[in-house]
């Protein structure tokens, strides 16, 4: 898997919406040749098809069967991971304003994290893989040898979310940061795994800083930490 490394090692990222995850965590995984794993496709690809099937995303019965009963498949590639369903490529729907906007509830119902959360940690199992999300550190791979809490002020996230949408009718940055709130909001409060950082997790304020320089600074971070453990077996 990991040709330069003797020690591969798991990297969680975990933060809320819009502090840089993907593109840091995908960067990370470059420089290191790591496999990148974007957990929050796995809940869009669920949301997005319970809104393409008429499913309602307060039916927790319905979403709980459609998630127990959906082949994801996540294929990591040169142009970013991209996300089968079924079969089919959804990649292109998975940020849509409806599945945004619904996302955060599905994300809450018990029977689809059970699901996420095994698929995720059979694919951290030959190490060496980048997985971001908001549950990674403190759930889903608990004994990540690096877990990083990556987070920005609520302005900072919605104004890059802002840019990253390009211009788009009817949204506002206004509304963007309302609604990135709210699912923050969401993920903090929900009973099962909630936006919550690891105890032993680096805190990263990613505010005002060159994005380079946090990939930089967290592959230094991993490739340490893959040195004290081949010390530790020598
Ligand atoms: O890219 P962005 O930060 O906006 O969100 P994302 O990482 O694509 O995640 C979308 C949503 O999926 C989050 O708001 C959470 O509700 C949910 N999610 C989760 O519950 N657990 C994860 N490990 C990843 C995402």
């Amino acid at each position: 898997m990991n040709p330069h490394s003797e020690h591969p090692i798991n990297i969680a990222i975990d933060g809320p919406a819009g502090a840089g995850k993907s593109t840091v965590a995908r960067l990370v995984a470059n420089a290191l040749q790591y496999v990148y794993v974007d957990t929050g496709a796995m809940y869009r690809a669920v949301t997005a098809i319970a809104l393409e099937r008429g499913i309602s995303p307060d039916d927790e019965e319905a979403i709980g069967r459609l998630a127990e009963e959906l082949d994801i498949v996540l294929l990591p590639g040169d142009e970013g991971q991209r996300v089968l369903a079924d079969g089919s490529d959804v990649t292109s729907k998975l940020r849509s304003l409806e599945v945004n906007r619904n996302v955060s509830r599905v994300a809450a119902y018990e029977a689809v994290r059970k699901k996420m959360a095994d698929l995720q940690r059979r694919m951290a199992l030959a190490k060496g893989v980048v997985m971001d999300g908001r549950d990674i550190g403190t759930n889903v791979l608990p004994d990540a040898e690096l877990k990083i809490f990556l987070t920005a002020t609520p302005r900072e996230r919605a104004l890059r979310r802002y840019r990253e949408m390009g211009e788009q009718p009817g949204v506002t940055l206004e509304q963007l940061e309302r609604e990135i709130a709210e699912r923050d909001r969401m993920d903090r409060e929900r009973e099962l795994a909630p936006l919550l950082q690891a105890p032993d997790a680096r805190f990263v304020d990613s505010t005002g800083r060159p994005i380079e320089q946090i990939v930089d600074e967290i592959v230094e971070w991993g490739r340490a930490a893959s040195r004290t453990i081949s010390a530790g077996e020598k």
